[in-house]
């Protein structure tokens, strides 16, 4: 790509897509790693019909091809759960999480590397503004894990950089005067902010902090209205909310097990699954009982996820979208509106809002002082979410930046600052 020594890079291992960048010494440049695509999806396949094990989009063909075997998506968000120092079995082989995050970022660094024919020592590495609500000892600790990780995958100089920050440094490349900007980055993951003061004249210069006013993040992103949007249209199909035979309400752990991307797998374990055929003589409704037993047996729950999520995405355009749930039932398919995705997910609208407003409120600033809203990360896209921030900060014009691409460029032109090249 460039005879130059590129040693320093920027990764943005996201929840849902990852991109890796360079800088050239004039601008920052995403780097292809799949298909001559910027974006390398989040997902490893472990194929067992055929011992092997993929990535990105040919993880998700291969999974929806039906092969044997097991998808895991989300991998992000075990950074600082609870279950970050667990694992899970696949195929009869254990692998550990961070062994499993090993696997898909040394894979960024290899694509990136054969893109750039260099060697990659220094990253630059995202991070979300909070890892972890309201825990900082767990948060400093996803930090930690992660960069243990990047430094096992043969990184020797790694730093971190807020993601928004980032996306503010992406945007700062292109403008033309002085602008007060609140950054808005709504991934898969989490929602973060940063307030930040950009200028054509400030871009080079060494020290910012003068400039940064304030960041502010929450744990709440597109897979959570994912989850949401299960939770409050697809789950019922499956018997969530019905009442056993005994009266007692069918318990509802699997549905959510079931309806978020990063714990499917606790579903799939032998005693979930014998816990679940225990249940079978105490169903009142049946039919829905056996869609459950179904994708449960079948391991089939990442396919009705997938469809939840392009039924999310298609909301964004349209008020109402039909999907198909062979899953369930052989011609199953069922009808959803967008008034049911905005009230599922108003609660979440609801605090990233006040995660937005109190960013301001932190450095002192009025909303009517911002110049620009700069929108990045996929669910920016959501109209319930744009039409709730556009009515906190009426005053401010709204930017889009690159949605998947801006945070992964700002990386890199940190690591040029950083590490010098
Ligand atoms: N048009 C759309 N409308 C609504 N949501 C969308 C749209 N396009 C993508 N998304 C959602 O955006 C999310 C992915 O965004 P992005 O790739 O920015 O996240 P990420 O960077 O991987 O996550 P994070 O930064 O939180 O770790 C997914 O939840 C996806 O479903
Ligand atoms: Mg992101």
């Amino acid at each position: 790509m460039t005879s130059s020594l590129l040693t320093a890079c920027g990764i943005d291992f996201g929840t849902s897509n990852s991109t890796a960048a360079i800088h050239d010494g004039r601008r920052a440049r995403l780097l292809p790693l799949e298909d001559g695509k910027a974006t390398l999806p989040s997902a490893i396949f472990f194929n067992l019909d055929e011992d092997s094990h993929s990535f990105g989009r040919a993880a998700m063909a291969e999974y929806l091809e039906g092969y044997e075997g097991r998808l895991m998506r989300s991998m992000k968000s075990l950074l600082g759960s609870s279950l970050m120092d667990a694992g899970t079995e696949i195929g009869g082989r254990y692998l550990s999480f961070r062994e499993l995050l090993g696997r898909f970022i040394g894979e960024i660094k290899l694509r990136a590397e054969d893109a750039t024919q260099q060697t990659l020592q220094q990253v630059v590495l995202g991070r979300p503004v909070r890892f972890v609500d309201d825990d900082d000892a767990a948060d400093r600790q996803a930090e930690t894990t992660l960069g243990d990780i990047a430094r096992q995958c043969g990184f020797r100089d790694i730093s971190f950089q807020y993601e928004p920050l980032a996306a503010a440094h992406d945007y700062e490349q292109d403008i033309g005067r002085e602008e007060l900007v609140l950054v808005i980055d709504i991934g898969g993951g989490t929602s973060d902010f940063s307030l930040v003061r950009l200028s054509p004249e400030r871009r080079g210069k060494a020290d910012r902090n003068a400039d940064l006013l304030g960041h502010g993040g929450v744990h709440i992103g597109g897979t959570d209205f994912d989850r949401q949007l299960s939770l409050a249209a697809l789950m019922p199909e499956l018997g969530l909310g019905a009442a056993l035979k005994d009266g007692k309400p069918f318990p509802s752990s699997v549905f959510f097990q079931l309806a978020t991307w990063h714990t499917i797998h606790l579903a799939y374990t032998r005693k979930a699954w014998s816990e679940l055929q225990g249940m079978a003589r105490n169903i009142a409704d049946h039919r829905r009982y056996d869609r459950l037993a179904r994708v449960v047996q079948q391991q089939r729950a990442h396919e009705l996820a997938l469809a939840v999520e392009q039924a999310k995405i298609a909301l964004s355009a349209d008020d109402r979208i039909r999907i198909g749930l062979d899953a369930l039932e052989n011609g199953f398919s069922l009808d959803i509106l967008r008034c049911t995705l905005d009230e599922a997910i108003a609660q979440d609208i609801a605090r990233i809002g006040a995660t937005a407003q109190a960013t301001l409120r932190q450095a002192g600033v009025e909303a009517g002082q911002l110049d620009t809203l700069f929108f990045t990360g996929g669910a920016s896209a959501v109209p319930a979410l744009r039409q709730s921030l556009a009515a906190l900060f009426p005053q401010a014009r709204a930017v889009e930046g690159d949605a998947y691409g801006s945070v992964g460029s700002g990386l890199a032109v940190t690591a040029r600052q950083r590490y010098g090249n």
